[in-house]
């Protein structure tokens, strides 16, 4: 049996996280009701043989009660493809769980939420892709890792949030059409060009409504406010919020610059649960402004992830034909490559 937490000492934990300016708050009574579900769930995943991924996104008492790997969507890949469990519950979207399946096809792959899309994953089909590389055969088609697995599977390379700018500039091909976040898109324009680096960027035009909704007016704003505060943001975000950040990277590289940052105020432009990992993992810092939640993400929950435990129904298992995970795997494979050596050059092909 695994080892079972108290209300008090999850609220000892959980006590310093305020999401949507105190209205949710971890108070006794509250942990009172989530102590004993999370500690069901770690029973059952000592039965089961089964390992939790939670993307730092969804709810803390998931990320502080129950997963065994948390980080942004290239750590948790990576973590997913070193998973010696038999059974990966990604608590997440359904893009991550994706990935997770085709990095290990012969493990059960679980997704809590029924409520798993992402509005860039579900702004462009494996269809599309194919259209567009008919129209563009010259260009080499690198993705988010935000697209489900048949547009990997039409794709060259993967990239993440922590890694876009790196690849795009290692590709040896001066002509990359980039999906589906158009915002990213341009951010990546304008720092290739920072870089020195000529390409022509093509992308297609999604976007991720979280970030996309931030006002770059407000920075000013609040940095009048707060002298001396410090702006972080997600690549998603306009190039008006870039151009006015301290710091862009992916949700893990966004807690590693605040934890080495001797400041004490941060603006934080991106879903609410990097805010609550802060505020648990740093209580000496200071949030300010308002964070935004993404309603898939936050869909995860305590009692979907005890209920796939339990019993999993078909839709809680994530199924990829072997063809389509052959072709995905490729274009994440290609991912791996670049981050992993310096070498520019890689045969593309789709
Ligand atoms: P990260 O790769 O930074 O975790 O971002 C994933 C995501 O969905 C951001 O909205
Ligand atoms: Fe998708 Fe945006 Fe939610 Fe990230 S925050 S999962 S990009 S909708």
């Amino acid at each position: 049996m695994a080892k079972h937490i108290s209300p008090q000492e999850l609220q000892k934990k959980l006590g310093n996280v305020q999401v949507s300016g105190g209205l949710c708050s971890y108070n006794l009574a509250y942990c009172e009701k989530l102590a004993p579900l999370i500690n069901e769930i770690n029973d059952l995943k000592a039965e089961r043989n089964a390992i939790i991924l939670a993307h730092t996104y969804v709810k803390p008492e998931i990320v502080y009660g129950v997963a065994d790997f948390t980080g942004d969507s290239y750590g948790l890949s990576k973590d997913a493809q070193r998973a010696k469990a038999d059974v990966i519950v990604f608590a997440a979207v359904r893009f991550m769980g994706e990935t997770a399946k085709i990095l290990n096809p012969g493990k059960e792959v679980l997704i809590p939420s029924e409520f798993n899309g992402c509005t860039l994953a579900d702004s462009i089909r494996g269809e599309d892709v194919m259209k567009l590389r008919e129209r563009y055969p010259q260009h080499t088609f690198m993705c988010y890792i935000n697209t489900s697995a048949e547009v990997k599977a039409h794709c060259d390379v993967c990239v993440t949030s922590s890694n876009v700018y790196t690849i795009a500039e290692k590709i040896p091909n001066d002509k990359i059409f980039f999906l589906p976040d158009k915002l990213m898109g341009k951010n990546l324009q304008n720092e290739l060009l920072r870089r020195g680096v000529h390409k022509e960027i093509l992308f297609s035009e999604g976007s991720c409504y979280v970030h996309e909704q931030y006002d770059p007016d407000m920075i000013e704003n609040l940095r009048l406010r707060y002298p001396g505060l410090l702006v972080v943001s997600h690549p998603e975000c306009s190039p008006g919020i870039i151009e006015k950040s301290d710091y862009i990277g992916s949700t893990s590289t966004m807690i590693e610059y605040v934890k080495e940052s001797p400041s004490s105020h941060f603006l934080m432009l991106t879903e609410c649960g990097l805010t609550s990992r802060l505020q648990v993992e740093m209580p000496g810092k200071t949030f300010v402004g308002s964070c935004t939640q993404c309603r898939y993400m936050k869909s995860n929950t305590l009692e979907g992830i005890r209920d796939v435990l339990r019993s999993p129904k078909p839709q809680d298992k994530v199924e990829i034909a072997p063809e389509l995970i052959h072709k995905a795997r490729r274009c994440i494979d290609a991912m791996f490559h670049y981050v992993e050596s310096p070498a520019t050059s890689i045969a593309h092909g789709s």
